[in-house]
């Protein structure tokens, strides 16, 4: 959706965050409307990984407040956010070695409390998003290659049924046509109605997927604004367009 009037499905209001002695956020304010596709992009060690552990209560925010569908979720437990449908798809992946690419996406659904039945058709879903996944269905996971991997992290998450999903770097370790692929892949999954907040290294892929982006610095949102726009920004371009 494209309109911007949605209301918020997530909003971070000055978030502090860090490990031990090292503060990392500095005070975030991000929005993602429902039904959108929000990019978050930046330099490494900008603190993107941190914001997006931090939405999903793996890091402890110190200061401000997260709200998703309107209900303050700062400080809640992991657990409680998944089971808000608040779905997270880390960096590197993180997939089961030991298990099939079947049982890695089953695990997403652990924390569903419907039947088997939207389960199976959720796997059929995911299956029908990534046809591969489903001819590797009883291969070991991380003998996939790069691109399958991330389709098949990307599927646990799916499996979890979603409201809002995290993606963090989709495109590490890809070649460019796998990027293209699971790029497609997003705006199929957004079209089935889940929000999306993607980090992703590749500004321009970040960019053409989103309705709307920000820029990450130093742990402080240097930029935001719609993509369309952001992409004319001269600022933007010589920093991350290259040109
Ligand atoms: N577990 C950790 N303990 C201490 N410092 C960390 C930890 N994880 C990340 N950092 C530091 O926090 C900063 C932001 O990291 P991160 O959120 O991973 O950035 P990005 O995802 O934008 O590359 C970096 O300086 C990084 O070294
Ligand atoms: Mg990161």
């Amino acid at each position: 959706m494209h309109g911007g009037t949605a209301p918020p499905i997530l909003r971070v209001s000055g978030v502090t965050a860090g490990y031990g002695d090292i503060q990392v956020l500095w005070g975030v304010d991000l929005a993602v409307p429902a039904g959108e596709i929000v990019s978050i992009v930046g330099p490494n060690g900008a603190g993107k990984t941190t914001l997006l552990l931090a939405i999903s209560g793996m890091v402890r925010a110190r200061g401000g407040s997260i709200h998703f569908e309107g209900e303050d979720i700062t400080g809640a437990s992991p657990d409680r956010i998944v089971r808000k449908r608040l779905i997270h798809v880390p960096e590197g992946r993180r997939l089961f070695p030991t298990l099939s690419v079947r049982d890695n996406l089953l695990l997403g659904a652990y924390a569903r409390e419907d039947g088997a039945e939207e389960i199976a058709r959720d796997l059929e879903l995911v299956y029908s998003i990534f046809p591969i996944l489903k001819e590797r269905s009883e291969q070991g996971a991380t003998t996939m290659s790069g691109g399958e991997q991330q389709m098949c992290a990307i599927g646990r998450g799916i499996m979890a049924r979603p409201k809002l999903l995290l993606i963090d770097e989709l495109s590490l370790g890809l070649s460019p046509k796998a990027l293209e692929v699971l790029a497609e892949s997003l705006l199929k999954i957004n079209r089935e109605g889940i929000s999306i907040l993607l980090v992703e290294q590749d500004v321009m892929t970040a960019f053409e997927l989103a309705s709307t982006a920000y820029v990450l610095e130093s742990g402080k949102v240097r930029m935001s604004g719609r993509t369309e726009t952001l992409i004319e920004d001269a600022a933007v371009r010589a920093a991350y367009l290259g040109h």
